[in-house]
């Protein structure tokens, strides 16, 4: 986490019209996106499935934003390198999936890439502490994953709280699911610095003017205005 202000926006493209990948792509980046955030889902550690290695591998001759990667899937070890070579900047895993999460870390990081570590809303923040030194991204899903459009997890605020008292500048928190104009203040406050946002940019009719919204929702937790309309 950091303590300057600096908030990454994290655009997550399960949300957006796949027809129209490329385009909207586009307009997040033109209007700031730090990030894009790609889930990807096997329909067994998920109820759901989504895109996968080639989908990933377009996105990234169509970008030159970094791809952040969240990894839903029972075996990230297996596919791991498969993503990296399809232009995923990071790989995040769930702590759920990993029985030996340093060996798993140490596998991802000789790729040469940013290595996250996931938990769900059921997963006690402990499970991840023991490790948190080891990676570069802490992903707090405040929602049960697998779909988007979801309420916020209150509960994830206090789990954000006590990682950004564990965890450094040059780590990334980033907090996942349920995160609008009103929850990102929130979220932001706790310590989050990386906001993973679906519904709120590519379910609105203008998710370029949502990025720059959320944005400036995210910065008002530091100057103490509050969420802006
Ligand atoms: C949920 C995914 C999220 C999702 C967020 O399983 O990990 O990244 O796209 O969508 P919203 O912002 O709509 O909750
Ligand atoms: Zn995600």
């Amino acid at each position: 986490m950091n303590d300057d202000g600096f908030i990454r926006i994290a655009p997550s493209v399960l949300d957006a019209d796949f027809g129209r990948l490329a385009e909207q792509i586009a307009a997040v980046e033109a209007a700031g996106a730090d990030l894009l955030h790609l889930d990807v889902m096997d329909g067994h550690f998920v109820p759901n499935l989504s895109l996968g290695v080639p989908v990933v591998a377009s996105i990234a001759r169509h970008t030159r934003l970094f791809l952040d990667t969240h990894l839903m899937i029972v075996d990230p070890g297996k596919y791991a390198r498969a993503f990296v070579d399809a232009g995923a900047g990071s790989i995040t895993f769930h702590i759920e999936t990993a029985p030996r999460p340093a060996d798993l870390i140490s596998q991802i990081r000789k790729l040469g890439v940013k290595v996250g570590v996931s938990l769900n809303p059921g997963t006690p923040v402990e499970d991840v502490l023991e490790i948190v030194e080891q990676v570069d991204i802490v992903l707090v899903m405040s929602v049960w994953p697998g779909f988007g459009g979801q309420q916020f997890i209150a509960d994830s605020l206090k789990k954000l709280e006590l990682l950004a008292g564990r965890m450094s500048d040059e780590q990334w928190l980033e907090v996942d699911g349920g995160v609008t104009v009103q929850t990102a203040p929130l979220a932001v406050a706790a310590g989050a610095d990386t906001l993973v946002v679906g519904s709120a940019i590519f379910g609105s009719p203008d998710p370029a003017e949502a990025v720059r919204r959320l944005r400036r929702a995210a910065l008002s937790a530091w100057s103490g205005t509050g969420p802006q309309p």
